[in-house]
């Protein structure tokens, strides 16, 4: 049987779609060791064990021809200088990309390759960001106030490779310097 073309809405504000089918929180003890300072993670995460970020997936089979949606939303917050950020990932197929367009609030995507290229691009309403294939990517929310929420579009056989990141971590970090906001090299980077 043939699937039906379908449509939904995303509402401003608020930008939960008419459609979800997967409502997926990722909290602080989700993303251990990957942030910079382990004694304020350690710290933050005895007081509680925050709600970093939530994704609103739009279902579809994952099989290459398909696309997958959603809309992803990252809270403000820190743990030490470093922004609430979402784990991060390459793709298990490497040579899938990945589009996102951001809806509200402000913030970066951290991408790299394997062979170690890296790149920051800032991310405010209305910006459209294309990731090519093979680059690992994750969506840090830099706003003390508002939600970091984009939209976001891949193949349906993308899948996530979250493992080589929870191991290296990404070779570039953003921080709160406190008169302003700095991209740094990770001094934990695991090469
Ligand atoms: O595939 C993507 O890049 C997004 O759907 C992300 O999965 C989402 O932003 C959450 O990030 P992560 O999968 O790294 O936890
Ligand atoms: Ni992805």
């Amino acid at each position: 049987m043939q699937d039906k073309p379908f449509s939904y809405t995303i509402p401003y504000p608020g930008f939960k779609p008419s459609r979800v089918d997967n409502h997926l929180q990722r909290h602080l003890s989700d993303l251990k060791g990957q942030f910079s300072n382990e004694k304020a993670y350690q710290t933050l995460l005895k007081k509680e064990d925050v709600l970093l970020y939530e994704v609103y997936e739009i279902k579809r089979p994952e099989v290459e021809g398909e696309i997958l949606m959603g809309i992803s939303i990252v809270h403000p917050g820190k743990v030490g200088n470093e922004f609430f950020m979402t784990k991060g990932h390459f793709h298990t197929i490497l040579g899938t990309a990945e589009m996102y367009y951001c809806l509200h609030g402000e913030g970066f995507m951290v991408m790299e390759t394997p062979e170690g290229d890296t790149a920051v691009e800032a991310l405010a309403p209305g910006k459209v960001l294309y990731i090519p294939p093979r680059w690992a990517h994750r969506s840090v929310c830099t706003s003390r106030q508002q939600d970091l929420v984009t939209f976001f579009a891949y193949p349906g056989n993308a899948g996530h490779d979250y493992g080589t990141i929870e191991e290296k971590g990404f070779r570039k970090l953003i921080i709160d310097r406190g008169d302003g906001i700095e991209i740094i090299d990770n001094p934990s980077f695991n090469e």
